[in-house]
């Protein structure tokens, strides 16, 4: 019988928003995969480090810091054969993914090669979405308001576009799109109603109104919440 392939929701950073089932999970798994980049630690394996076991084999999937699709799409080929050999084995293994799996995670890609092949299952993870929230203080939404969900990484114009339409906002992927997204909040006159978040939950979370965060430092785990009906704090 083959092994299952687990999406193992990990949270925003702080270890203690990992949920007793991922522990649960993780702690059973003989082996433990997750997204790196090319040289250096992975995020979602620094978060639940002190749970792993020396016992555990572990497979780092390093992909690649590149706009470009095919080099990255040629790493998660190469994860899904390597991951393949373990469940044809009968090995369990588990995806670490920052925040929630199905939530912009970087899992999908092993889903959308394996999931039809193994028995898959996926347990949720504490997004930064709502992390962010939290630790700001900004609700998201309430009543009947609709959240538009962003990346930064979209062309200027397609960004104005939806967020015009927008009655609450959440703009993730911010990074170097910084200054592109304050250009836009401010033509929309939406500015003044933005709070910049970044690392939240972590030691350096930073939270500040979006006129005093500095683009040029903005690291990629920042993201902007916006809410046209009500100030943020
Ligand atoms: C590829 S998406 C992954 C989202 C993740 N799967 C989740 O559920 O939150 C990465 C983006 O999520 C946001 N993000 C993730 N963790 C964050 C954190 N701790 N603080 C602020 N933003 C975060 C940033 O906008 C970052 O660019």
């Amino acid at each position: 019988m083959s092994g299952t392939l687990y999406g193992l929701g990990v949270g925003p950073g702080d270890p203690e928003l990992v949920t007793l089932k991922a522990l649960r999970v993780l702690r059973a798994l003989p082996v433990v995969a997750y997204p790196a980049p090319p040289e250096g630690t992975s995020f979602a394996r620094s978060v639940v480090a002190s749970q792993l076991s020396p016992a555990q084999a572990e497979i780092a999937i390093r992909v690649p810091m590149t706009r470009a699709v095919a080099p990255a799409q040629a790493v998660y080929d190469r994860a899904a054969l390597d991951i393949g050999r373990h469940l044809e084995a009968g090995r369990d293994v588990g995806v670490l993914c920052q925040g929630d799996p199905f939530f912009y995670g970087s899992f999908i890609q092993l889903f959308e090669r394996l999931a039809t092949r193994y028995p898959t299952q996926v347990v949720p993870g504490v997004s930064s979405l709502t992390a962010c929230a939290a630790a700001a203080g900004v609700p998201l939404v309430t009543r009947d308001e609709i959240l538009t969900v962003l990346p930064a990484t979209l062309a200027e114009a397609a960004l104005e576009k939806r967020l015009k339409q927008a009655e609450a906002a959440a703009i993730l992927k911010l990074g170097r799109h910084l200054a592109k997204v304050r250009r836009i909040l401010k033509r929309l006159g939406l500015a003044d109603r933005a709070t910049y978040i970044e690392h939240a939950s972590l030691a350096s979370q930073k939270i500040q109104p979006l006129a005093g965060a500095d683009p040029a430092s903005a690291p990629y785990f920042s993201m902007i919440l916006v809410r046209r009906g009500k100030v943020a704090r």
